[in-house]
């Protein structure tokens, strides 16, 4: 799934990112595979460590991030508003083989109106880029859904990267860590991670430039 080898819906162009859940079955079926199928490296990066629960992967795609979660112990609740997706994702964590279908359970939601059915002890977004004010409203709910004690982590892609960033078509769409970081509640969160980290990102054969991703890390006080 991870966007990072596909550009994240970057390449279709202004205008054009899906918003709703026809656009994006359709863009799921303009293609056997639209993320690479690795998991995001943020993800591997920043979760690694974490000891394992019960996660909630939002946006969820093609199911390599709650895929590699589940293979590294967590159970899963990967969501997405693409049953398409779903379809895959459920597909790919079968063949997975390890017990790691068992351990994720895919529910096909609108995140704008969806309430979570308990806490989480690690919530997970990646390049889950909405108009605002659901942005905000949805980073909220998503902090609301961390357990005490667990962990927040949002990663998107970073607004400096925009080569036009007052483009009206993306810009309503992306966040800093830093807008992320305004949503949590004031002293009921330690901060681990706030920033834009560089990774390589490979435009045609042979030409590969940096971009950035805007990462929130952050664990509720327990
Ligand atoms: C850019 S893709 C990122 C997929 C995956 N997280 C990754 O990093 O490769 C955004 C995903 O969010 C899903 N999505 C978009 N709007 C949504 C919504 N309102 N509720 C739930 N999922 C949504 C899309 O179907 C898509 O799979």
């Amino acid at each position: 799934m991870s966007a990072h080898q596909h550009g994240h819906g970057q390449s279709q162009g202004h205008g054009e990112h899906p918003v709703d859940e026809a656009s994006w079955d359709e863009r799921y079926r303009s293609a056997d595979a639209i993320w690479s199928g690795s998991p995001n490296p943020v993800l591997v990066a920043e979760a690694a460590a974490l000891p394992t629960g019960h996660a909630l992967d939002v946006g969820a795609g093609e199911g390599a991030d709650a895929i590699w979660l589940a293979t590294q112990g967590w159970h899963v609740d990967g969501l997405d508003i693409s049953s398409v997706a779903l379809q895959r994702a459920a597909a790919h964590a079968t063949a997975a083989g390890d017990g790691v279908a068992e351990r994720i359970a895919w529910l096909h939601a609108d995140l704008t109106d969806w309430t979570p059915p308990h806490a989480y002890d690690l919530v997970s977004a990646h390049y889950m880029h909405l108009h605002q004010p659901e942005q905000d409203v949805v980073h909220r709910a998503l902090a609301a859904a961390v357990a005490p004690g667990g962990t927040l982590l949002v990663v998107g892609h970073a607004i400096a990267d925009l080569e036009d960033p007052t483009d009206a078509g993306r810009r309503p769409r992306m966040f800093t860590a830093a807008d992320v970081a305004a949503v949590l509640e004031p002293g009921a969160w330690d901060v681990h991670v706030d920033e834009h980290r560089p990774r390589p990102r490979t435009v045609q054969p042979g030409t590969t430039i940096t971009i950035h991703d805007a990462v929130l890390r952050a664990r509720r006080i327990g």
